[in-house]
């Protein structure tokens, strides 16, 4: 079977998703598969040419979009993939503008009864007009130290915790032009993983807690990429309750939003509170050492064979 494996793209997340696309390609080799892999450059090109690429994606059985961010989790190559009438692994395109769209996954949430990290949007004047900032913020009831975060990233780029005004003012002109601004959650950071089976069962792997490199101010993208203070444990330490808790709503969150094939739903959870969604990613992180593989891991399951039940479920 020939496997094309879409990566890079024109969002910061550029270099991740090289990342993530190599190691899928490796494992679709292991599967005795072919992989063929095909490079977005940085400006959103791609590599082999639009025309040739549309030819390549055409003669594969099937495509693996490893895009993180704008233009490859959001929605819009798999309206191409869908007029190209490819199949493709993982969500369609609305579960993908959804949940890359910070705003509208908590909307969406919000109306399911599902609890999300309180904060607030900031749209258009709301970004440049100080005051009219601060008002929405103090009508909302938030307070330092805040989020703030480009309503459409990943990958924690552009996130700033603010502690102040001045702090608050750059971050906001740094996320812009959508802006959320979401309160702190002290406490923990638990990610759960979600994959479709060929047979249609959505099922969860144990979950899996961050302890972010203490130098960092919270799991920011140095605390992700760079640095070697970041561990996460697998499985998670968590009463019974709790982990059901959690496994139930990442399906919930998976389910409202219409996902297919794969996501990572990642929560807080208070010292004494309510576990809430901070967010969910369609194609989360696939390095060898990200952390949607290594839940799987921990279930028993092996990257390649994650990589499989991907290509399988997508062609069922
Ligand atoms: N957005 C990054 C790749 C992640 O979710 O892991
Ligand atoms: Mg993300």
């Amino acid at each position: 079977m020939k496997v094309a494996i879409v990566m890079g793209g024109a969002s910061p997340e550029h270099q991740v998703s090289l990342a993530s696309g190599k190691g899928i390609a490796k494992a679709v080799d292991l599967l005795g598969h072919t992989a063929i892999p095909m490079v977005i450059d940085a400006e959103g090109n791609w590599r082999d040419g639009q025309h040739e690429a549309i030819e390549i994606l055409q003669a594969c059985d099937v495509t693996i979009p490893a895009l993180h961010g704008e233009g490859g989790e959001d929605g819009r190559i798999q309206g191409f993939f869908d007029q190209l009438r490819i199949p493709y692994v993982g969500s369609g395109v609305a579960a993908s503008a959804v949940g890359l769209d910070k705003h509208l996954t908590k909307a969406v949430l919000t109306a399911h009864g599902i609890p999300v990290t309180p904060g607030v949007a900031l749209r258009g004047t709301e970004v440049t007009d100080t005051e009219a900032m601060l008002q929405k913020l103090k009508a909302s009831g938030l307070d330092y130290p805040l989020f703030v975060k480009p309503a459409n990233g990943g990958s924690s780029f552009g996130v700033t915790r603010a502690t102040d005004l001045s702090s608050l003012l750059a971050a906001v002109a740094d996320a812009a032009p959508d802006v959320l601004v979401e309160r702190e959650m002290a406490g923990r950071e638990i990610d759960l993983a979600v994959l479709e089976f060929p047979d249609g069962r959505i099922e969860t792997a144990p979950a899996l807690e961050i302890h972010a490199d203490p130098e960092q101010p919270f799991f920011n993208a140095a605390a992700k990429y760079e640095s070697g203070g970041t561990r996460f444990v697998v499985p998670a330490p968590l009463d019974a309750a709790l982990a059901e808790r959690l496994r139930r709503t990442a399906i919930e969150v998976f389910e409202v939003l219409g996902c297919a094939g794969l996501a990572r739903v990642d929560f807080f959870v208070p010292v004494d509170g309510e576990p809430v969604v901070n967010e969910i990613n369609t194609f989360p992180g696939f390095t060898p050492a990200s952390q949607f593989p290594r839940m799987w891991a921990a279930a028993g399951l092996s990257y390649a064979e994650v990589v499989d039940t991907l290509i399988r479920t997508a062609m069922a």
